[in-house]
C-alpha cells in the first residue's frame, strides 16, 4: 500500500501539498478550512512587523487566453483558458500581534498538520536583523513548525527588502544566518526566480544555514496594456508597477530554477512552487527532486483555499504511484532530476558534425 506521507526538513507531514503563503493562507479561518479539505500543510501570509498599506483598487487579477482568438485579456470571457495570476499584494495587512495567537490556535487545534510561518523584514541594519529574529521567535513560541523566509516579495521599493534580497546572495546569507541564530525549528528560504543563476543565491541560503529553498515566487512582470483603451489592464489612476505573475504560465519557467537548484544540490531539500493545479504539475517538481509542493493561484481559483485541488491532488498522486509500484515519495523523487543536461550532451542526427557551437554550425 502506498503512502503520501513523508518527512521533509525533519518534519512529519501527512501529505507533500501545502498552500503557499498567499490570500489562501491569510487568516486562521482560511487556514483551518485547508486543513479540513486535506492539505498536508500551510504556509501562512507573510507576517510582517509593521502594517502594510496595499494599493487603492484590486490587488489580483487572472489574465485568460481568449478560446477564438490569440488574445490575452484580465476581461472574463466563456470558454477562456486560465493563462496566469498577476498581483501587486504586499505581505500580510495583519501586523504579527494579531497573528501570535491565531498561530498558537491553529497549533493546538492542528497539531499533526504543519503551519509554516512565512517571515519578512528589512535587512539594512543589524536593528533591522533583529527585527527577523524578533518575527521568528514569536511564530516558533506559538507553535510555528518551520519559518519560511520571504526574500522573493516582486512589489518593493526598497533595495534591502523582499526579492531585491533575493538578488543578493550575501543579503541572503546574512539573513538566512541571522534567523539560524534563534531558531529552533527549520528554516525555509523562499527566493525570488528573477536573478541570472539560482544557484548562487540558493548557496548563500544554505551558507547562512537553511534547511531547505522554496522556488518559484511570483516573477516580476506587468499587466497587459488593452488595445481599445490603451490602458493597462490593471492600473491606480492609470500608473502601474511591478507585480508578480502565477499560475499555469510559470510553471515551465519555475521548473527550469527548480531544475538548476536540484542539480547543484541534489541532498538538499526543495519545495516547488509554480503553476501547480493538478497532480501531473506537482509530479513534475517532485521527478526533479522535490520533497514538498505549494499551491497558490489554482487554489485561489477554488473557493479561495483549493478544497477540489487538494481532493484531485491526492486521488491523482496516489494512483500514480500505485501506477508505477512506488510505495512512498522517496521511492520517485528526483528521478528525473538527470535528465536535464548541457545542450552538447543532446543528440544530434550526425555528431561528428556537431562541434558544440565552437566551429562552422552556428551558436548552438
Ligand atoms: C495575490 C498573491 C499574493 C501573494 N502573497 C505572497 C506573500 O505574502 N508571500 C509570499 O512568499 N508569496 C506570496 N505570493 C506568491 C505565492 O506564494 C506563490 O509563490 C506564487 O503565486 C506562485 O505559485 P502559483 O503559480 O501556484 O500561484 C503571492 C501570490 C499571489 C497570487
Amino acid at each position: 500500500m502506498s503512502t503520501l506521507a513523508s518527512t521533509f526538513t525533519g518534519l512529519h507531514f501527512e501529505n507533500p501539498f501545502l498552500l503557499a503563503s498567499a490570500p489562501p493562507t491569510e487568516s486562521d479561518a482560511n487556514i483551518m478550512r485547508a486543513f479540513d479539505a486535506g492539505w498536508g500543510g500551510v504556509v501562512t501570509k507573510t507576517i510582517g512587523l509593521h502594517p502594510v498599506v496595499n494599493v487603492a483598487g484590486p490587488k489580483t487579477k487572472f489574465l485568460r487566453a481568449m478560446p477564438d482568438s490569440s488574445r490575452l485579456s484580465m476581461q472574463k470571457q466563456p470558454g477562456s483558458a486560465l493563462h496566469s495570476s498577476w498581483n501587486w499584494e504586499l505581505i500580510s495587512d495583519k501586523p504579527l500581534d494579531w497573528w501570535v495567537p491565531r498561530i498558537a490556535r491553529i497549533k493546538s487545534e492542528y497539531p499533526q498538520k504543519i503551519l509554516v510561518a512565512s517571515i519578512m523584514a528589512g535587512s539594512g541594519s543589524d536593528d533591522e536583523l533583529r527585527n527577523w529574529q524578533q518575527l521568528a521567535v514569536a511564530c516558533q513560541e506559538q507553535g510555528a513548525d518551520a519559518l519560511e523566509l520571504n526574500l522573493s516579495c516582486p512589489h518593493m521599493d526598497r533595495k534591502d527588502m523582499g526579492s531585491n534580497i533575493g538578488k543578493d546572495p550575501e543579503l541572503v546569507s546574512v539573513v538566512a544566518e541571522a534567523v539560524k541564530e534563534v531558531a529552533r525549528v527549520p528554516i525555509w528560504a523562499k527566493l525570488t526566480p528573477s536573478t541570472t543563476d539560482i544557484v548562487v543565491e540558493a548557496r548563500g541560503a544554505f551558507l547562512g544555514g537553511a534547511d531547505a529553498i522554496s522556488s518559484s515566487n511570483t516573477f516580476p512582470s506587468l499587466p497587459l496594456i488593452d488595445p481599445d483603451t490603451l490602458e493597462f489592464e490593471m492600473n491606480v489612476d492609470g500608473l502601474v508597477s511591478s507585480g508578480g505573475l502565477g499560475g499555469p504560465a510559470i510553471l515551465p519557467l519555475s521548473m527550469a530554477k527548480m531544475a538548476q537548484l536540484t542539480a547543484a544540490f541534489p541532498d538538499r531539500a526543495f519545495s516547488g512552487i509554480g503553476g501547480v493545479a493538478d497532480f501531473a504539475h506537482a509530479l513534475n517538481y517532485i521527478l526533479l527532486g522535490c520533497g514538498t509542493v505549494q499551491v497558490c493561484t489554482a487554489a485561489m481559483l477554488d473557493h479561495a483555499i483549493g478544497p477540489n485541488l487538494i481532493k484531485s491532488l491526492l486521488a491523482g498522486m496516489q494512483r500514480e504511484m500505485d501506477k508505477h509500484g512506488w510505495a512512498t515519495l522517496e521511492d520517485f523523487r528526483g528521478i528525473r532530476r538527470d535528465r536535464v543536461v548541457v545542450h552538447s550532451k543532446i543528440r544530434r542526427p550526425d555528431s561528428k558534425a556537431y562541434h558544440g557551437g565552437y566551429e562552422a554550425e552556428g551558436y548552438a
